[in-house]
């Protein structure tokens, strides 16, 4: 099966998620259990703590992490930068700076403190967001093998031009549905 290139530090902006087949990147009301138990190809996860020099996101993702969890199970150790309108009443965490600026602000911001490796950007509403600025370089997805039917989607944009991408061959892939529960709750 074709797979990506493993990821390189080039102070690149990526757009990077974990999405569900169906085009979701969270459950209702942000779950993220159903990332439980799926595989990733071997060293991929030590791929991006390598080449990660710092995360945004936004608030709304911010404030449903469980337990201050951070990127990476918490091996990767760089900067946070979260989005939000009201900075003054989020919770503090060491290693997370709240931002209240312009999205193109926000990302000169995180290359800066990247220091030449990627920022990553954690966040559907960001991304759309810059991807309407051109500040996108790259959309790095993980397909996982899972329908969720309902949640946060990756890109929403009703009402609006569809947004050709590179390359412009279509990805090829074949599910069967799984015949005993493999996804442990
Ligand atoms: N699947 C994966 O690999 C993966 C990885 C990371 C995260 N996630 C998930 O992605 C989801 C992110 O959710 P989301 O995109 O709906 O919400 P979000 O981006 O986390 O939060 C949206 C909020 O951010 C603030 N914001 C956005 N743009 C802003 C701007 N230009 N200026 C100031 N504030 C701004 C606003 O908050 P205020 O107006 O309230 O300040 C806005 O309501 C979370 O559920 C997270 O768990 C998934």
């Amino acid at each position: 099966m074709n797979d990506t290139q493993p990821q390189t530090a080039g102070g690149k902006v990526l757009w990077h998620f974990t999405m569900s087949l169906d085009g979701f990147v969270a459950g209702p009301n942000h779950a993220m259990d159903w990332m439980t138990g799926i595989s990733f190809r071997p060293g991929l996860v030590e791929e991006y703590v390598e080449t990660t020099g710092a995360v945004l996101g936004g608030r709304d993702g911010w404030d449903a992490v469980v337990d201050d969890s951070r990127p990476y199970g918490g091996v990767w150790k760089g900067p946070i930068f979260v989005l939000t309108h009201h900075p003054e009443d989020a919770t503090p965490a060491e290693g997370v700076t709240f931002l209240n600026c312009g999205p193109a602000e926000a990302v000169r911001i995180g290359l800066e403190a990247a220091d030449g490796k990627n920022l990553e950007v954690f966040s559907p509403t960001i991304g759309r967001q810059l991807l309407e600025l051109g500040l996108i370089d790259e959309i790095d997805l993980h397909i996982a093998p899972i329908l969720l039917g309902e949640g946060i989607r990756l890109y929403d944009s009703p009402g609006g031009e569809p947004i050709r991408l590179d390359p412009t061959s279509a990805v090829n892939v074949r599910y069967r549905p799984a015949k005993t529960e493999t996804i442990p709750n």
